[in-house]
């Protein structure tokens, strides 16, 4: 968890450093800080609070400095006060770090610091690196210094460390992300791209083991062990008035609007000239022969996009399951009949990478679907199929959802007409047809003005239920998921025909069933809703308009009607709508929500 930034150049570099911080606040903001070197030694400001916060104090203070590192922390070790935000200093304060990840062996280097005298001022796991830096600094350079305190390291890191007077930034990596900019007279380093996007789209990947030492005119990568290494650079596409709010209050009130544009990338160049099958450059026909069984691994909403790529995959008589990955542990079967398609749209959720290690370590054939490329899961992956959603800033994803869903459709067909030699659908033409029509469904939907209508009517309710079967019941629980993340109101998300096996008792007047139809094989699903009404549950319908479930509803969110497997998509969008919406009236921080993060790097 935590973004880190640094950045390396002649010039005074304090306000890119701050600018880095505040579009690396998606993955945490419970405190934030900065050391910065001026030729008087190093300065540094830290706090608790958002990266606001430490705006505020470094103004006041006038720190400046060319050659600079940053943090914003998502706590792990430790609460999140002024003490334990980063970066972190030696005994001597002539060292100052900042640390994504999780170093396990601490305790035990913390004891053995101790011993020898170092003092801790802080609860974190990271305090223990510059210490250890500091010691060995005592008979070593900087750059060895560096590197030995790095092998003393047992866990995940990103590292960008500075000592006193020298003119340069050490960076070391070990499953964390970590990526070097390269600008004319500058250099970054970060956790993520849009950090510094504005500033230069050339890029350079750490990989694991990789150390750098980076100087305004200078970039040294070697291993942990001293050999040179070569890393090529790439350009990232993002454009960079992406990573900006562009004039919405919310990055997610963007992200959701701008869904359409997402989708269209996502879908362009992708589908065979006669509109019946995938079209995919990275998986030619035939790929997927001899694939047996297919195990999606995800977590949180890219789970719920997983099983819908689970139930297309069924529907096609592939045997394919969607596991959480934190759930796919040992007992799962896996071989290398196995294709695992692990779904992530950072690339970089721990959970997520230990299940892709394993799938890999029992010789399965792995793809990664992912928004990131460079990411942990593109590079570890036999291959990558890219989402093409563009920089997803806003915690709760929406824009990835949809282009996620997508993706997995194209795979899925492209897996199921190789390995089982027939697809999900008996009329593909018709479900392309919905496809490339997809987008301007999309911005119908924006046009519509219900959402916030149904927010307002349902504010104050005791609890909000989402149902939905077959491909509508990823769309129920991601609806639930979104609903809860930013208003934290209680929100629960169930199969339509498990309702009446233990959620009804919890329904009543006061908790609102949100029923997602699909307009095709829905009369159970209508059935279901009515159990709820008939004990008072107001019924909301998210559906095509002259779907009969609105007959029962007493709200309706209206999606246009489209093939049955893409209403859901549509119906998704009413929802992170509702969401939006409702977590706005309530007043909550609905980018940054209380104790989450987008990118969740510890398992
Ligand atoms: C975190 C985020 C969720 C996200 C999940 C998986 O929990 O808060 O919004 O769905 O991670 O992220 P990934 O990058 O792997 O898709």
């Amino acid at each position: 968890m935590c973004g880190i930034i640094a950045r390396i150049g002649a010039d005074d570099g304090v306000d890119r450093l701050l600018g880095g911080l505040e579009r690396l606040e998606y993955r945490g903001y419970d405190s934030a800080g900065i050391a910065v070197e001026n030729g008087a030694g190093l300065a540094v400001q830290k706090c608790s609070g958002r990266v606001g916060d430490l705006v505020d104090s470094v103004e006041d203070s006038g720190v400046y400095g060319g050659i600079g590192i940053g943090h914003t922390r998502w706590s792990t070790h430790g609460p999140p006060t002024d003490d334990n935000a980063h970066p972190h200093t030696g005994a001597t304060g002539e060292v100052a770090v900042v640390h994504n990840g999780v170093i396990e062996n601490h305790a035990e280097l913390r004891d053995e610091l101790r011993d020898a005298g170092h003092e801790f001022t802080s609860d974190t796991d990271t305090e223990v690196i510059p210490h250890l830096f500091e010691r060995h600094l005592a008979d070593n350079d900087p750059e060895e210094a560096f590197r030995q305190a790095v092998r003393d390291l047992d866990g995940s890191y990103a590292i960008a460390a500075m000592v006193e007077g020298e003119d340069a930034v050490f960076a070391a990596r070990q499953g964390s992300p970590l990526v070097l900019g390269v600008d004319d007279d500058e250099y970054f380093l970060a956790s993520d791209v849009p950090a510094f996007l504005e500033h230069t789209d050339e890029v350079v990947y750490f990989e694991d083991d990789d150390v750098g030492v980076i100087r305004p005119d200078d970039v040294e990568l070697s291993t942990l062990d001293g050999e040179a290494v070569e890393r090529s650079s790439e350009v990232v596409s993002w454009d960079p008035d992406e990573t900006g709010k562009g004039g919405y209050d919310h990055y997610m009130r963007k992200e959701i609007e701008n869904q359409h544009v997402s989708l269209a990338n996502g879908i362009e160049g992708r589908v065979s000239e006669e509109g019946e099958e995938p079209d995919l450059d990275e998986f030619p026909a035939g790929t997927f022969s001899g694939v047996e069984r297919v195990q999606f691994v995800a977590c949180g909403t890219s789970f719920h996009a997983a099983k819908y790529g689970t139930q297309l995959l069924n529907k096609a008589g592939v045997a394919a399951q969607a596991f959480r990955a934190s759930e796919y542990d040992g007992s799962i079967p896996v071989d290398s009949d196995t294709l695992v398609v692990a779904v992530t749209q950072s690339g970089e959720t721990a959970d997520t990478l230990a299940a892709l290690d394993r799938a890999r370590r029992a010789s399965a054939r792995t793809v990664a679907v992912t928004n990131v490329m460079g990411s942990t899961a593109a590079r570890t992956a036999d291959d990558a199929l890219f989402i093409r959603a563009g920089p997803e800033i806003g915690v709760a994803a929406t824009k990835t959802f949809s282009s996620q869903v997508v993706a997995l459709s194209l795979l899925s067909h492209r897996v199921s007409l190789d390995a089982a030699e027939e697809g999900p659908w008996d009329d593909p033409a018709a479900y392309y047809d919905a496809l490339e029509a997809l987008p301007n469904h999309v911005e119908s939907v924006l046009d519509f003005e219900t959402a916030e209508e149904v927010a307002d009517r349902f504010l104050g309710s005791d609890a909000f239920f989402f149902i939905g079967r077959g491909l509508a019941y990823p769309v129920a629980i991601e609806g639930a998921l979104k609903f809860k993340e930013i208003t934290y109101e209680h929100a629960e998300g169930f199969a339509a025909g498990e309702l009446k096996h233990g959620p009804l008792a919890l329904v009543t007047p006061r908790t609102p069933v949100f029923t997602v139809v699909t307009g095709d094989d829905d009369e159970t699903t209508v059935t279901n809703a009515q159990e709820a009404g008939t004990r008072g549950a107001p019924i909301v319908a998210v559906s095509p308009s002259d779907h009969k479930i609105t007959d029962v509803a007493d709200a309706h969110l209206p999606v246009p009607d489209t093939h049955p497997d893409l209403v859901g998509l549509l119906a998704n969008v009413q929802l992170q709508l509702l969401s939006y919406h409702t977590a706005d009236k309530l007043g909550r921080a609905i980018d940054k929500p209380r104790n989450l993060a987008k990118s969740v790097t510890v398992e």
